[in-house]
């Protein structure tokens, strides 16, 4: 897709950080905009502020993890616009802790979001893309956890790992089935959005006992917070995602400063493979 004047984009996640970031830039490029997300007040100072900036925006109410909720996305961004050309799969959240004591309500919580959210978007909406025959793109948005492995981050990784392969997988089925709708991965390491604050999106039916300690808990919330307000600016990955939707590339890798922790990955399974 080169030209996204007159595209309509579907954000999810689109009121907070990177997927606010890419609503207004695909805004700046001449899309129309439908933002998803669970939050009800931050969905609507995102569309007032799109909207200030010129923009034709909507925003829906969401809850990615729930099937029926991607469906009314689908149907009120058809009442709105009429079709749909760009579906960033983006909603997402994040525990941490060791492998072990996580609980139940933590695994069904992010697994929920950031695995069910990417499935849902693509079920809903890629027959609608097949039906209208006309270019679209997908993005779905993983990250370097999906493509590393390291410790007290398990659950997370779990669920990025999928959307990683999902990803693969689906760009190859897609070009199989039509060559017209392009496929996208987005890897960042660490962003400057609210995903440290996460856990107050939380349905309370998943708000479990915890099995880490209170102290454990804390140090891992506040290393995380460092790392996501010390990351990149959210605008350039926004702007990393819109080059790869109008160059079709696969992988979006905004932190290649740290793709030497992949290859030592690799590196391992690769020596692990004896002949
Ligand atoms: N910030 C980083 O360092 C970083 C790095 C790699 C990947 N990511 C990924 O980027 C994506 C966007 O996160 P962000 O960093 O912009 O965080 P963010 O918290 O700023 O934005 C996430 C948005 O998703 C919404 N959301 C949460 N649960 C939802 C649900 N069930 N349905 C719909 N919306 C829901 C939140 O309300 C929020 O507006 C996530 O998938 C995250 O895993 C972030």
């Amino acid at each position: 897709m080169q030209d996204l004047k007159g595209a309509v984009a579907v954000v999810t996640g689109g009121a907070s950080g990177i997927g606010f970031a890419m609503a207004e830039r695909f805004a700046r490029e001449g899309a129309k905009i439908v933002i998803a997300d669970i939050e009800q007040q931050a969905l609507d100072r995102a569309v007032v502020k799109l909207e200030e900036a010129g923009a034709d925006a909507t925003g829906v109410v969401c809850d990615v993890s729930k099937l029926d909720s991607v469906q009314a996305l689908l149907d009120a961004t058809l009442a709105a616009y009429g079709k749909v050309n760009i579906l960033c799969n983006n909603a997402g959240i994040q525990v941490a802790g060791p492998t072990w004591q996580m609980t139940p309500g933590q695994w069904e919580w992010i697994l929920g979001v950031n695995l069910w959210g990417v499935i849902h978007g693509v079920q809903v909406f890629v027959p609608r893309m097949l039906e209208q025959g006309d270019a679209c793109h997908i993005v779905n948005t993983s990250s370097m956890s999906g493509l590393l492995s390291v410790p007290m981050m398990s659950a997370y990784q779990v669920t990025k790992h999928a959307v990683v392969t999902l990803s693969e997988t689906l760009s190859q089925e897609l070009e199989q089935q039509s060559g017209k709708i392009g496929v996208s991965v987005l890897c960042p390491a660490f962003v400057q959005t609210n995903l440290h604050e996460a856990e107050r999106n939380r349905p309370d039916e998943l708000k479990d006992q915890g099995t880490i300690t209170a102290d454990l808990e804390n140090v891992l919330r506040s290393s995380v917070k460092q790392l996501v307000t010390g990351g990149k600016p959210a605008p350039v990955i926004a702007d990393a995602v819109l080059g790869a939707i109008q160059n079709g590339e696969l992988y979006v890798l905004t932190h290649p400063e740290l793709m030497g922790a992949f290859k030592h990955r690799a590196d391992a399974i690769l020596a692990a493979a004896k002949s």
